[in-house]
């Protein structure tokens, strides 16, 4: 039994997965006691995007800290949240005709969950909210209530109020017209649902098993929230920061959410911090109402500075889609060996669906994977999807590696 076993709660999950420990870490390749090499295309569920340790991200915290930089300072003033606010500004929102006020939360993302939820609900007035299925928000009460994973609801050990599920244009609900029925119950003064708060969105499902929804689909969202005067909060903790190709999952439908959640790869590496941007006239807050100790983690403010000059500088948008079509076509000998596997994604966010052949193919994949050296998570119904998610920065020939490892275990798991 090792210190772990011994002590640390059974809580603990990626590690019986995942099950080395590991020392170092850089780029795309994690090493473990032994100095044996783990390609990470998992990047800290989705916090890693410019790597481990990228050097153009922890030199200026370094230096920071080294030179007797403030630490913590609860959310008081500081040179470094004045920096990084003034770089966001300037180098991520303006361009973007993006006109948001920044609340710096608690530090997970749960918590800018919570904060996007309270203050909607504080605007309108309402409690209800629209949440969709498949969606996932965090493991804090309020979060749970907006996520649809039966197991993780369960946990929560009181009941979930105040949602409404709906039908995310999944390949589950394909053929459903989820706007339309939102729209039918609103119209109907009969069908049990009082007009919600809010609307509470990712524009790619990550943990729900990769599903992008439609551009025409997130524009007609957009329209259904603006007829009935309801807030549209995009949960962009997994899928921002460049991870679908754009600095902001929701750019490539043009539309303007009234809320966003930011967290993970927003600090550039890995330093806890989360965001709720707000259109300024929702910023209804009185001081302090949504509060918390870690709202001014300053090394993670200037990680995130360095990660925001380091992105503008390197051609994020044409890396992504260049890297998107590599590894798709290299995962395309997939659907030879079985047709009823099922691709699709965006940007670096793309998964492998087994559904159609049988049940917890993706986790045995996934084993196998790791087996050789890929450490690489399933999300989704039955966990039967495998899910890629490596840095951003990964080198071409390093995707090129983890894709031969995955097609290589497939081809095992299926006996070929
Ligand atoms: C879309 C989304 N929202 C919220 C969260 C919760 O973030 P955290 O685990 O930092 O609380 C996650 C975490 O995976 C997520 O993917």
């Amino acid at each position: 039994m090792d210190i772990f076993d011994q002590y640390e709660s059974n809580v603990r999950s990626y590690c019986r997965k995942f099950t080395d420990t590991y020392e170092t870490a850089k780029g795309s390749i994690i090493r473990d006691t032994k100095g044996d090499e783990y390609l990470d295309f998992f990047a800290g569920a989705g916090t890693l995007n410019y790597g481990h340790s990228n050097p153009a991200i922890l030199e200026p915290v370094i230096r920071y800290m080294q030179n007797g930089g403030i630490i913590h300072a609860l959310d008081m003033h500081t040179v470094a949240k004045a920096s990084f606010i003034e770089t966001f500004e300037n180098k991520i929102l303006r361009p973007r005709g993006l006109d948001y006020k920044i609340m710096f939360c608690g530090p997970t993302g749960t918590n800018a969950v919570e904060s996007a939820l309270k203050l909607a609900r504080k605007n309108k007035n309402r409690r209800g909210v629209f949440a969709f299925t498949g969606g996932f928000h965090g493991m804090t009460q309020g979060s749970m209530a907006v996520t649809s994973d039966a197991e993780i609801r369960n946990s929560a050990g009181v009941p979930l109020y105040n949602t409404t599920y709906i039908p995310y244009p999944s390949k589950e609900y394909a053929q459903f017209d989820s706007i339309a029925y939102m729209e039918a119950l609103l119209n109907d003064d009969h069908s049990g649902i009082d007009i919600p708060a809010a609307v509470i969105l990712e524009t790619v499902q990550a943990e729900g098993g990769i599903n992008v929804a439609p551009v025409e689909w997130l524009q007609r969202l957009r329209a259904f929230c603006d007829r009935h005067d309801i807030l549209l909060i995009a949960d962009d903790i997994q899928i921002g920061c460049w991870r679908t190709g754009t600095f902001f999952s929701f750019e490539r439908a043009d539309i303007v959410p009234d809320l966003v959640t930011l967290s993970k790869s927003i600090s550039g590496g890995g330093f806890p911090m989360a965001l709720l941007l707000m259109k300024p006239e929702l910023d209804i807050f009185t001081p302090g109402e949504h509060n918390g100790t870690f709202r001014g983690f300053n090394p993670a403010f200037i990680g995130a500075k360095a990660a925001v000059e380091f992105s503008v500088t390197h051609d994020m948008t044409g890396g992504v889609q260049r890297k998107h079509q590599l590894v798709m076509d290299k995962l395309k000998q997939l659907q030879t060996l079985d047709d009823r596997i099922e691709i699709r994604g965006i940007g670096l966010i793309i998964g492998i669906d087994f559904s159609a052949i049988a049940p917890d193919l993706a986790g045995r994949v996934a084993t196998l994977c790791y087996d050789n050296h890929l450490i690489i998570e399933t999300a989704g119904r039955g966990n039967n999807v495998l899910k890629l998610l490596p840095p951003l920065t990964t080198e071409d020939a390093l995707l090129q590696k983890g894709c031969d490892i995955i097609i290589n275990s497939v081809k095992k798991v299926l006996m070929l």
